[in-house]
């Protein structure tokens, strides 16, 4: 038996059936499709395609910041008003640079410090070396010319493994680490503003910041990404 070829739709059907199809391709062209090259991984791929359809990383390009992650200071800047003209700002894990432009803009005297290079900024003094070294925080003080800090700022990140609660630890032990700095460096009344991951900072470390400041919360601005574990710390009202 031959089989009949299907029907053609007509009329009404075939008219909102043409509509469907040119929605369709007008959804997809709004979002960029990266193509898999060769040799490139999937991965790779997802973070490229995440780059180019990312509205703060076109918006960080039209502003002139190094990167998106520039807005997350702004917003939580705007919520907590940490950043004021004058203020010495301790900025560690800068590179490329994002947070240490939010803050010199804003008229603070800054001290960046990363394992990268970073390219020089105008009122921005930058040293590059690992954090955990154990010459850093005197370095540190050394760039800051007998002033305490007004804020000091982590976006420290260690590479992860994949390994959750490894990943967790190594993070927490950075928070630490910029915590003891704080303390050391901070005027009475300062802020420690650190990076951390969802769990939360450790409740040793929270009681600790709870024991010298005045007011500990977590805080996700709008321009962290919902699906990364990333939050922040945020200390106010150092005791000094
Ligand atoms: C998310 S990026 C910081 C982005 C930066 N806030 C900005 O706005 O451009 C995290 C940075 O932490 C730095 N980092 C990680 N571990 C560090 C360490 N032990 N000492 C210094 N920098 C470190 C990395 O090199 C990386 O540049």
């Amino acid at each position: 038996m031959t089989k009949k070829p299907p029907k053609k739709p007509s009329g009404k059907v075939a008219g909102r059936q043409a509509a469907k199809k040119k929605q369709r391709r007008t959804t997809r062209e709004k979002s960029a499709h990266v193509k898999t090259a060769k040799g490139r991984k999937t991965s790779s791929t997802k973070w490229l395609k995440r780059q180019l359809n990312d509205p703060y990383v076109a918006r960080a390009q039209m502003d002139g910041y190094r990167g998106r992650a520039a807005y997350k200071l702004l917003e939580m800047d705007e919520k907590l008003k940490l950043l004021e003209p004058g203020m010495m700002v301790v900025d560690l894990g800068s590179a490329p640079g994002g947070w240490c432009q939010v803050a010199a803009k804003k008229g603070c005297q800054v001290i960046g410090l990363d394992l990268l290079e970073v390219d020089p900024l105008p009122d921005v003094t930058m040293l590059e070396m690992d954090f955990m070294d154990d010459n850093a925080p005197d370095e540190l003080i050394a760039a800051m010319k007998g002033q305490k800090a007004d804020v000091v700022l982590s976006d420290m990140a260690p590479n992860t493994i994949g390994h959750k609660n490894t990943d967790h630890l190594r993070i927490m032990h950075l928070v630490e680490l910029a915590y003891y700095f704080a303390k050391d460096v901070l005027k009475p009344d300062g802020a420690f503003l650190a990076k951390t991951r969802q769990g939360g900072t450790s409740n040793d470390t929270l009681n600790l910041l709870k024991k010298d400041f005045k007011t500990v919360k977590h805080i996700k601005p709008p321009s962290s990404r919902a699906d990364s574990s990333e939050t922040f710390v945020i200390a106010q009202g150092f005791r000094g």
